[in-house]
């Protein structure tokens, strides 16, 4: 894996794939068996203890459970890893304020982690983490334990951040929206290896890996409807509908070309599933067709979206009435 610097990189896969595993490489908290993790050219995996500790010092990290000391007041989890690094007192102070104003807890400073929301925990582990101005931020299920307008408003703090830091982040999920909505690159992960990785817009326009396509669908719920699965073939026969998961961006609109397919193959387009949704300033569409017509001309049709440049997958054939 490659990740370039002042990108959000994704990484996703189920419960159990060695996500979590993986970013303990990238902090040297797990020893990889084999390989190595660089960061900007230095090797992680063969420092020693001290050189190691420094090295982490330039990560932020959050999780799933924020892991807040509760003992500790907002301004003092947030001072903690600068009370650690020994930073005099006056500029903890107004680093912790800096903090407090860009995670919009400045009226929260007093307040204990039990009196917070999860969505306010994680704006804290967030200030925290940043606290000693890492270059590198590493999310492990970030928003895995929030409500969905919680993890709205954390993703979109995570953006800024990116975006007007610079800070490159490495964010774990099991959620495809969430790679959707802030990630420019993304690794799918299974069984504790990468199965697949490219640009966001790719992978939802054109997955390659099974487990992508998995856990696509559990995300825009963009299935075969269940009377049409049920009858799903590998092959076709002799009048059988062909089945189609087409996926578009930017500028292919498929609205014209659809329409112009039926004109000139003289084909029949069921629609069964759609959605056209916006991903990082693209219009990105997919659906799920039935087409019917002669063999001839339902291939020539799937040549011709492919000319266009939409993505065409053929899911199976079905043999139903009309
Ligand atoms: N590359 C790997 N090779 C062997 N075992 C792995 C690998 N990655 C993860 N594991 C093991 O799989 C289990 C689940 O890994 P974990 O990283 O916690 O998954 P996740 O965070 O995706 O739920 C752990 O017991 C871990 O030791
Ligand atoms: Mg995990």
């Amino acid at each position: 894996m490659d990740v370039k610097p002042g990108e959000i990189y994704g990484i996703i896969g189920r419960s159990g794939a060695g996500k979590s595993t993986l970013i303990r490489c990238v902090n040297g908290l797990e020893q990889p068996s084999t390989g190595s993790v660089l960061i900007e050219g230095t090797c992680i995996t063969t420092m020693d203890a001290a050189t190691l500790r420094e090295a982490r010092r330039h990560m932020g990290m959050i999780f799933q459970h924020f892991n807040l000391l509760q003992s500790r007041n907002v301004i003092d989890n947030i001072a903690l890893p600068l009370e650690m690094a020994k930073a005099p007192k006056h500029e903890i102070q107004s680093r912790v304020n800096q903090l407090l104003e860009l995670t919009e807890l400045e009226n929260h400073g007093k307040q204990y982690p039990s009196q917070l929301s999860g969505g306010q925990k994680q704006r804290v582990a967030i200030a925290r983490a940043l606290a000693c101005s890492p270059k590198i931020m590493l999310c492990d299920e970030a928003t895995s334990s929030l409500d969905p307008r919680s993890t709205l408003s954390i993703l979109e703090l995570l953006r800024n951040i990116n975006h007007e830091l610079g800070i490159t982040m490495l964010l774990i999920t099991h959620e495809m929206d969430v790679v959707k909505s802030i990630c420019h690159h993304v690794a799918v992960i299974d069984a504790g290896e990468i199965v697949e990785q490219n640009g966001v817009i790719e992978i939802f326009t054109n997955p390659q890996a099974q487990e992508t396509k998995e856990l696509l669908k559990a995300s825009s719920r963009m299935e075969v409807p269940r009377v049409i699965k049920d009858l799903l073939q590998a092959n076709a026969s002799r009048d059988s509908g062909t089945i189609l998961r087409i996926a578009y961006h930017g500028a292919s609109a498929s609205q014209p070309i659809i329409s112009y397919l039926i004109q000139q193959y003289h084909i029949i387009v069921n629609m069964l599933q759609g959605s056209i949704e916006t991903i990082q300033d693209q219009i990105v569409g997919v659906m799920i067709v039935e087409i019917k017509g002669d063999r001839e001309n339902v291939d020539k049709s799937i040549a011709f979206l492919e000319r266009n440049g939409l993505h065409v997958e053929i899911l199976g054939y079905v043999q139903r009435d009309p």
